[in-house]
């Protein structure tokens, strides 16, 4: 029996309540797939500081070290409630980008997709979402202005400054782009490269890479376009869009917004993938103004379960079940007050009872071993 060992970081505000629904998915897949999941809670962001002192304690870093894969909820307080914390103890500076660079998790893999049947969730009109939507944002994560080397001190005026470098490598586009056209190779063959080079350096280099790269990926289109374009763009055309390779603060804002078209933050799962290590994550907050009210949809939290699934574990088919098993969910007629107006004719339930109905939806469905006996 096929055994591993995942480290479960509950985080902050909807984190518990969220990982509380992923875990019984994750106990549903290990008995319907005769595997065993060891799963071990571990504090990690502002709790963890206000418990432990520290945002990602030594303890936690052990549990991850050891973890075949890591699941992550979302960290992070109010505005007001951070101004409790030293600025580098709070949970994003002293925690998350501290975890990315433990595991070099250069691979951010972001999907916006939104099928048909969704497609009320959207404040996009009927006509832009056709279909539905289907993007996947990659990411790069552990480079660009968020690693750079920052300064602050007065100047020679007596000013205040601020110094933050953006700085990558050809290495750390290298991988990246490959991620990339292998990403697109296995969808459409088409890939969107988003940069700014009309300005930026970085970018005139990032372009270069990608032209270089490029070259071993003969059968994918690549499309350049410029940042702020592509922020049009989603939203008058995100049929438009297939894979899309960015550098890691455009990745930041472009996916937030990719967010947006689909309605919610709360449909945006996400996968990092280092060299060694993979950890999974909504891409929203903690959201703290819903915290402990069990309206919060676990989908996204439930959704990176599915991609650890499919990029850990090669659990392909059992990763589309679950994905299946949300959406049918939804497409039932079901779903929170946190995406949902009270009036928009469907059945409202709370965090708990979506996730029991995931569980009923995926108990029902095919068990992949079974089927190739
Ligand atoms: C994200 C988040 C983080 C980021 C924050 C919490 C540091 O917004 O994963 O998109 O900016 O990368
Ligand atoms: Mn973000």
């Amino acid at each position: 029996m096929n055994s591993y060992k995942i480290a479960l970081l509950d985080g902050d505000g909807i984190g518990p309540e969220i990982m509380t629904e992923a875990v019984k998915i994750l106990n549903l897949v290990a008995e319907r797939n005769k595997v065993n999941f060891e799963l071990t809670h571990a504090s990690f962001g502002a709790n963890a500081y206000f418990e432990a002192g520290h945002p990602f304690p030594a303890s936690t870093k052990s549990i991850c070290d050891e973890a075949d894969a890591i699941l992550k909820g979302p960290i992070g307080l109010s505005h007001e409630e951070s101004q409790k914390i030293p600025v580098d103890m709070q949970p994003e500076r002293g925690a998350l980008l501290p975890l990315r660079r433990r595991y070099n998790t250069y691979a951010n893999f972001r999907p916006v997709y939104l099928p048909k049947d969704l497609a009320h969730f959207s404040p996009l009109k009927p006509e832009i979402i056709g279909d539905g939507i289907d993007i996947m944002i990659i990411r790069e994560l552990v480079g660009g202005l968020y690693f750079g080397h920052k300064e602050t001190g007065i100047n020679e005026d007596g000013r205040r400054y601020v110094k933050e470098t953006l700085e990558y490598d050809e290495d750390q586009i290298k991988r990246i782009m490959q991620v990339a056209f292998k990403t697109a190779q296995k969808r459409k063959k088409v890939l969107h490269n988003i940069h700014k080079s009309n300005v930026l350096k970085s970018s005139v280099l990032w372009n270069e890479i990608c032209v270089e790269v490029g070259q071993n990926f003969p059968e994918v289109e690549v499309i350049n376009i410029l940042v702020d374009a592509a922020a049009t763009y989603l939203c008058l055309n995100p049929r438009m869009f297939d894979v899309m390779v960015m550098e890691n603060m455009f990745g930041d804002i472009l996916s937030d917004q990719a967010g947006g078209i689909l309605g919610s933050l709360g449909l945006m799962p996400s996968a990092c993938i280092g060299p060694d290590k993979a950890y999974y994550e909504p891409s929203h907050g903690s959201a703290p103004d819903i915290a402990g009210k069990n309206i919060a949809n676990p989908y996204s939290m439930i959704g990176s379960v599915a991609m650890m699934l499919e990029m850990s574990f090669n659990m392909d088919h059992e990763a589309k079940n679950l994905w299946q098993a949300m959406q049918s969910v939804f497409a039932g007629g079901y779903s929170t007050s946190d995406l949902s107006k009270p009036d928009s004719g469907v059945t409202m339930v709370s965090t708990s009872e979506f996730g029991d109905k995931v569980v009923e939806k995926l108990a029902g469905m095919e068990i992949p071993n079974q089927v190739s006996e």
